[in-house]
């Protein structure tokens, strides 16, 4: 693999390849990640709900996202990795915006930051893009809004709700956002959007005319049972896997057949006899 960089991913969309992002959030994850061909890791805030076990990501705070993007960046080389700002770290001044997004790099060693909306965050976005840290924007189905939306919704099906979305994917690249996700979004219009844009757009739920695809991975490895969104797909069946092993090992711990010989450490005879 070679590193990844704003450049090569720029470089992907130009000449179609597309891009494969996940998210990971700890360091082993982050190693087996590295071992595949996968261009870029998401820290994604989906950490509030997949590893803390809050019912949606809105009490994700700025030490979780440092915490866990530092464990995963001592996993990566060549992949680039991207963190996201949680809830409340750039909406309420485009002061906390830059404070907070180099908080990621500086103390997370992050190569990028996302953070969710379109043209009421622009301000925020562009001194980001200012401080000289990249910004990955997110729209459509952005879950810090949640509340606001009255549940993971689909977004962009009427037209003035497309509209919208349009102009929120012109405000992110006029900002000078290096890419964008799109969650939950008609395919259609995430393939048009696609096409206007001169930055890469990543999907979630939005098609596969997008520029590449993101996924968290414990959807995509069939690990979280608490949701299944129709655009996930499993690819392998982790979780099943874990249970098994658990289930093997309490077995194996209860009948007193592990430990076995081969994983135990000798001592000499000799030796005990001094003991006792
Ligand atoms: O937090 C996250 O994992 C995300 C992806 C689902 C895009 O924002």
């Amino acid at each position: 693999m070679s590193k990844r960089t704003v450049t090569t991913l720029q470089k992907q969309k130009e000449e179609g390849v597309k891009i494969s992002m996940v998210t990971a959030y700890d360091y082993t994850t982050a190693t087996l990640v590295e071992a595949s061909n996968i261009d870029m890791v998401l820290v994604g805030d989906s950490l509030g709900m997949t590893m803390l076990g809050y019912d949606d990501t809105l009490s994700v705070t700025m030490e979780d996202m440092i915490h866990h993007t530092r464990a995963v960046s001592r996993g990566l080389h060549d992949t680039f990795l991207v963190a996201d700002m949680p809830f409340l770290s750039y909406q309420t001044s485009v002061y906390d915006a830059v404070m907070n997004a180099g908080a990621l790099v500086k103390e997370g060693h992050a190569q990028a930051v996302k953070l969710e909306g379109g043209v009421k965050v622009k301000e925020q976005i562009r001194a980001i893009v200012d401080a000289d840290i990249p910004v990955c924007a997110h729209i459509g189905l952005t879950p810090q809004s949640v509340n606001a939306f009255g549940g993971f919704k689909v977004q962009g099906k009427d037209e003035a709700k497309a509209k919208q979305l349009i102009e929120d994917a012109r405000a992110v690249q006029e900002a000078g956002a290096f890419m964008v996700v799109l969650e939950c979004v008609p395919a259609k219009l995430a393939e048009m959007i696609s096409k206007e844009l001169t930055i890469p757009t990543i999907g979630i739920g939005a098609g596969a005319g997008c520029d590449g695809q993101v996924l968290v991975y414990q959807d995509l490895l069939d690990m979280y049972e608490k949701m299944k969104p129709k655009f996930v797909k499993h690819f392998a069946h982790v979780g099943e896997a874990m249970k098994a092993g658990f289930k093997a090992y309490d077995e194996e711990v209860k009948a007193g057949t592990y430990p076995a010989e081969e994983h135990t450490f000798k001592i000499s005879d000799e030796v005990l006899d001094r003991l006792y």
